[in-house]
């Protein structure tokens, strides 16, 4: 663990700054300031700063990103939605589909209320699984095509519950999915599953009570004396945590009629999620987890450049034409996030000797493995689509970083069996990115629409 140490350092500077000198300051004047003030000018885990990374984002990725998961290849993603949560029984209220013709025993005064909450939220977290008869037909194609893929352990894909989901039909935005339920399933996921030991609280969701300044000393403390890799773990499930409620934020259901129903930037919303004030200083900080993830999931992506430059990868759909287009786009995304000048420091994190690494990477894929199906316990459909999605994207994320070796030893043509990624993998690990990539983008309608509230 001893070569962890230089890099130890510089990981975990949120914790550090949080700690000793920044608790000491005025809290920052505007509302724009209480949520970005960890988010501007340098990040510790990379020499870039936040800004270079919003224009290298917003301006050269995020639009090509997004006509790349337009295509067929990218927008169609297969996924078991219907496993039963194997942790507990009691299935939420609102995600049940006879919600509304079996209310729960509520009491009468907010019964109407919440039964109307909990049809809302049932038709908005609701999937719709519509597929054309043509894609239903190219879809019997795919699977035939990559059959070979599946010597890998996708034992959700084998299922014949199995199904494509349209993702551009099921966009990912607000649900009305909130409240207890939410929570507990991200507690369980930061409790249970972030190498931790089981005293040590997190800190509670701000909304809810009792926050302990002891209990939370504890739990930066517990943080700091672990090793990089896991430490980053917890990071990154914050990070992602952040970036889905970015979008809900950014996607929030503003009107509901039968006229129409409007989307858009709640301030609100985003302002009790990550305003420093309100969340007792935590917001910031998910935040600078959000840029976190990001550039992990970038340089995931700038290191498995050689898996789709070789010659027989194809981005394959059945429309030569078309999936020779999309594979130069997608070769001419990678390359540019090559360009991006990444400095982390790259013989530290995921790095470890041999063995060490290969037990890091073990018991990583178990806790995806896990997380992933303590989404099958989220009682919201298209929020456990999305929650599945980034799981696994980020999963393979971390599964190219273990194994860079491997990527940079694969042969130029013919079958790699050391490193392979599936079509799922590789569906995940691009719309999961360009979540996080919309998340980034959306940071800066939100810094412009704070700016102009005082
Ligand atoms: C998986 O999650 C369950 C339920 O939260 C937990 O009891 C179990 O310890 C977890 N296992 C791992 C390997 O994280
Ligand atoms: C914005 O979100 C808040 C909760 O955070 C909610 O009370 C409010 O009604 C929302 N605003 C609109 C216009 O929907």
């Amino acid at each position: 663990m001893g070569s962890h140490w230089g890099f130890l350092i510089g990981l975990l500077g949120a914790v550090w700054m949080l700690r000793s000198g920044h608790s000491e300051q005025q809290p920052p004047e505007t509302a724009a300031q209480r949520c970005f003030c960890q988010v501007s000018g340098y990040l510790d885990d990379c020499t870039c700063d936040v800004e270079t990374i919003d224009k290298f984002n917003n301006y050269r990725l995020f639009p090509r990103l997004q006509k790349l998961l337009e295509s067929d290849y990218f927008r169609y993603y297969k996924v078991n939605l219907k496993r039963p949560c194997p942790f507990w029984n009691d299935i939420n209220q609102c995600g049940r589909r006879d919600c509304a013709v079996k209310p729960c025993q509520f009491y009468s005064e907010e019964a109407n209320n919440l039964i109307e909450e909990c049809e809302q939220a049932e038709r908005l977290g609701a999937v719709d699984e519509s597929l054309s008869e043509e894609t239903q037909k190219a879809v019997l194609q795919w699977t035939k095509h990559d059959s070979s893929d599946n010597f890998c352990e996708a034992d959700d894909i084998q299922s014949p519950d199995a199904e494509y989901v349209d993702l551009l039909l099921n966009p990912e935005r607000y649900t009305g999915y909130k409240g207890p339920d939410a929570w507990k399933i991200w507690n369980v996921i930061y409790e249970e599953n972030c190498f931790k030991p089981q005293a040590i609280k997190r800190p509670l969701n701000p909304l809810a009570a009792g926050q302990g300044k002891s209990e939370e000393n504890t739990f930066y403390s517990w943080l700091e004396g672990l090793c990089v890799e896991k430490r980053a773990f917890y990071r990154l499930i914050s990070g992602l945590h952040a970036s889905i409620n970015v979008h809900l934020s950014a996607r929030y259901l503003l009107q509901d009629t039968w006229l129409e129903q409007k989307w858009g930037h709640n301030i609100t919303e985003f302002q009790q999620r990550f305003d420093g004030i309100l969340t007792k200083g935590e917001g910031p900080r998910r935040l600078k987890n959000l840029y976190f993830i990001y550039l992990i999931e970038l340089r995931a992506l700038s290191k498995v450049v050689p898996f789709f430059e070789r010659p027989d990868f194809q981005l394959f759909t059945g429309n030569k034409v078309q999936d020779a287009e999309n594979k130069m786009l997608l070769l001419e995304i990678l390359h540019e996030i090559k360009s991006f000048p990444l400095h982390f420091d790259e013989n530290s994190l995921f790095a470890g000797d041999k063995k060490e690494a290969n037990k890091l990477k073990e018991e990583f894929r178990l806790h995806f493995r896990n997380i992933s199906r303590i989404m099958d316990c989220v009682g919201c459909f298209k929020c456990r689509l999305w929650g599945k999605l980034q799981t696994q994207g980020l999963g393979t994320a971390l599964k190219i970083l273990f194994s860079e070796k491997l990527i940079a030893n694969m042969p130029e043509s013919g079958p790699s069996y050391e490193f392979h990624l599936t079509r799922q993998e590789i569906v995940s690990l691009f719309n999961a990115f360009g979540r996080i990539s919309t998340s980034v983008k959306e940071l800066e309608n939100f810094r412009d629409l704070l700016q102009n509230i005082h």
